[in-house]
């Protein structure tokens, strides 16, 4: 079956992103001068889907706003000839129809995937979590499907992180199939180095069969009191094949301040217009 639509959960509080998270959206978070979100809907169009759904919440009006047609806005840059420029804001409305439901509360990422369910039906789904962006040769989302088309079954996105850093990540149980692929038997959530079953970390990609929203339906409070996302795929796993596939490419949480930091420098170093500068000053940084 084809994937046609992808879903992207960003309702989170963005706590650690304190304060700026207290009335700006992490997901509007400039990497360079496009908002996060951005990045992960072009990472969606470049993989051939046509609908999206993003899950929005209090505060997030400006997620829906920034994929809408700004008339002013466009009136003014077309009086004053900024062709490009206006070129550029027109595009990002005519980019592909986004859809938003709002999560009333911010109850969890299993909750917030089960807002979905009206919108996906019964057909397999992509998710793409808000705050993660990744920088691939092909779209990660991509590879995700190419995947998805070969084991007709979940397929969850992942990278092999540092041993020392697997306490921090939900950590695949399971068989080895290929030096990309695993199936999948459980995951464990942030275990010690110790208890690690494998080094392989599930990182914001999904695509996931609509099985998920019964499980959903009936998956209670987890860690932190929230319906976890994690614990209806463990459950899942039970049922049907779920597939790790290791992806090729840098992912960047943009959710923390690290990973913001990480992404603005690369993705700046990577802009024909600003690197010459941008390089000039971090070198005169003398770090
Ligand atoms: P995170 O756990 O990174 O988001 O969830 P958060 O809860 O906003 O983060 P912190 O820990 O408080 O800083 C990953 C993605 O899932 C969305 C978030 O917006 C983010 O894009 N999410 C999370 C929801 O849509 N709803 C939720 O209830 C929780």
């Amino acid at each position: 079956m084809k994937i046609r639509k992808a879903v992207i959960p960003a309702a989170g509080l963005g706590t650690r992103f304190l304060p700026v998270t207290k009335s700006i959206p992490k997901e509007m978070l400039p990497i360079v001068d496009k908002p996060t979100i951005q990045y992960i809907v072009e990472e969606i169009i470049a993989s051939g889907i046509e609908d999206v759904l993003i899950i929005t919440g209090r505060n997030k009006g400006s997620i829906e706003e920034h994929f809408d047609r700004a008339i002013e806005l466009e009136d003014n840059l077309e009086k004053t000839q900024k062709q490009e420029l206006l070129e550029e804001v027109r595009k990002i409305s005519r980019m592909i129809n986004i859809h938003t439901v709002r999560q009333k509360d911010p109850l969890g990422l299993g909750h917030a995937v089960y807002c979905a369910k009206s919108f996906v039906g019964n057909e397999p789904f992509a998710v793409l979590l808000g705050d993660d962006v990744v920088d691939s040769q092909k779209p990660c989302l991509k590879q995700m499907i190419e995947m998805f088309e070969q084991y007709n079954s979940t397929i969850l996105g992942g990278q092999r992180v540092e041993w020392e850093n697997v306490s921090k990540y939900g950590i695949v149980s399971g068989n080895k199939i290929s030096d990309t692929v695993y199936s999948v038997k459980d995951l464990v959530e942030k275990p010690a180095k110790e208890k690690a079953p494998t080094n392989i970390a599930i990182l914001g990609r999904y695509i996931i069969t609509p099985k998920i929203f019964e499980i959903l339906e009936n998956t209670h409070k987890g860690v932190g009191g929230e319906i976890q996302l994690t614990d209806g795929l463990r459950e899942l796993c039970n049922i049907e094949d779920v597939y790790a596939y290791t992806f090729e490419g840098r992912r960047y949480d943009v959710g923390s301040k690290i990973g913001f930091l990480e992404a603005t420098v690369d993705f700046a170093l990577k802009r024909d217009d600003l690197r010459d500068d941008f390089k000039a000053y971090l070198n005169k940084l003398n770090l």
